[in-house]
């Protein structure tokens, strides 16, 4: 039997802290250095060419994670493998030279083009940072990669600003895409866009995957893009990933509570299949304190004493290969469909579940 190939890509137990300046005060105090725990024990894997959902409400360390796996920011600790190598402890021209392997495409396509830059030197300017090329070729090259973005090649003296919202982002999956790295880091790609732009922009994006072979990290609020996108889904929660799978399993039969409850909160189209909405309440833990054991214990419908004191690790969900949950009840709580939770769940804090 051959060994199972490894990963382009994995991140084991990756965390990153942003430390917290302390004030005059607490300095003289002698109080402890405090730092937002972003990112806590991240340990997730992206084959080649395949694609990687992050989902997660606002502020679950999404983006940190996709900077630290493309190294725009440093880790705090743990590992970033890339092919096996540590590409935390890359620097110089060894990191430099890495850099071609991952790129990112950013939310905010206004914001991430320089407006005073011309379509090829916006595009160019990764080619530019890694090779030696004249002008001349450098322009060749630009217009060459503009058609497979859906950009028409002669729109090279263009200013970002000349485009549509749309465009723009096209532009940036150009610039992404120009030195045909082997992973791409796509931080929320077409949440600025209007949905027909939305879907031009996902349908591109897995031509290119079907064409060129690259490896994605989706990081996004859109439920239904990762359906269309994505082979497996992973779920953060306060900097932690709580649940990991095959993209259609988990999202059909979500198993912990609160992939549950976020997915409850994602209007369904097809009204036979419309869950009973509930939102999960209670206060959400500070990610500068962040509470021992489990960190949705304020919040979920099943929590017992165990979880407040005990950190679940990911493990296997019974009966649903591929798939991994942070829970100490997965085996009670997995079946549990979101819409039945306000009457199987065990006894309730009030608070805990509260119809909207
Ligand atoms: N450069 C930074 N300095 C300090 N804190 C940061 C920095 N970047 C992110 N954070 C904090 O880290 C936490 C995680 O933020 P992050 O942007 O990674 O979340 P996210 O899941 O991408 O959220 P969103 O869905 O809103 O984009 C937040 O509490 C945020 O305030
Ligand atoms: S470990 Fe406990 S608190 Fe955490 S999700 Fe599972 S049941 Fe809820
Ligand atoms: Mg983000």
């Amino acid at each position: 039997m051959s060994a199972p190939l490894a990963p382009l890509l994995e991140t084991r137990g990756v965390v990153k802290h942003f430390p917290l300046h302390r004030t005059a005060s607490e300095f003289l105090r002698g109080a402890p250095a405090r730092a937002i725990h972003a990112v806590d024990g991240v340990s997730v894997s992206v084959a080649a060419g395949e694609t990687l959902g992050l989902i997660g409400e606002s502020g679950s360390g999404k983006t940190t994670l996709g900077w630290v796996i493309a190294r725009l920011y440093p880790s705090t600790g743990g590992q970033v493998l890339f092919d096996g190598v540590d590409v935390s402890r890359l620097s110089g021209v060894h990191l430099r030279r890495w850099r071609r392997n991952v790129q990112v495409v950013f939310q905010d396509p206004v914001g991430s083009l320089d407006p005073r830059l011309r379509v090829w030197q916006i595009v160019g300017e990764p080619i530019q940072a890694q090779e030696s090329v004249s002008r001349s070729r450098l322009r060749e090259r630009v217009a060459e990669l503009l058609p497979t973005v859906g950009l028409p090649s002669d729109c090279l003296d263009q200013y970002p600003h000349e485009f549509s919202g749309g465009g723009r982002q096209r532009l940036s999956l150009a610039r992404a895409l120009s030195l045909s790295p082997r992973l791409v880091v796509l931080d929320e790609p077409t949440s600025a866009l209007d949905v027909a732009v939305q879907a031009q922009i996902l349908n591109r994006l897995v031509t290119l995957q079907r064409e060129r072979g690259f490896a994605y990290v989706l990081i996004t609020h859109n439920v239904a893009a990762v359906r269309f996108v994505a082979d497996r889904v992973a779920v953060m929660y306060l900097g932690q990933v709580v649940e990991v799978g095959p993209v259609r399993d988990l999202l059909e039969h979500p198993a912990h509570p609160y992939t549950k409850a976020l997915l409850a909160a994602v209007p369904v189209a097809d009204a036979r299949r419309r869950r009973a909405r509930y939102r999960v309440t209670g206060e959400i833990p500070t990610l500068v304190r962040p509470p021992p054991g489990c960190r949705f214990a304020a919040r979920c419908p099943f929590v017992i004493d165990r979880c407040r004191v005990e950190e679940p690790p990911l493990r296997e969900v019974p009966g649903r290969p591929g798939r991994q949950a942070a829970c100490h009840r997965v085996e009670e709580v997995g079946d549990i469909p979101p819409e039945t939770l306000r009457t199987q769940a065990p006894p309730l804090p009030e608070a805990a579940v509260a119809a909207p």
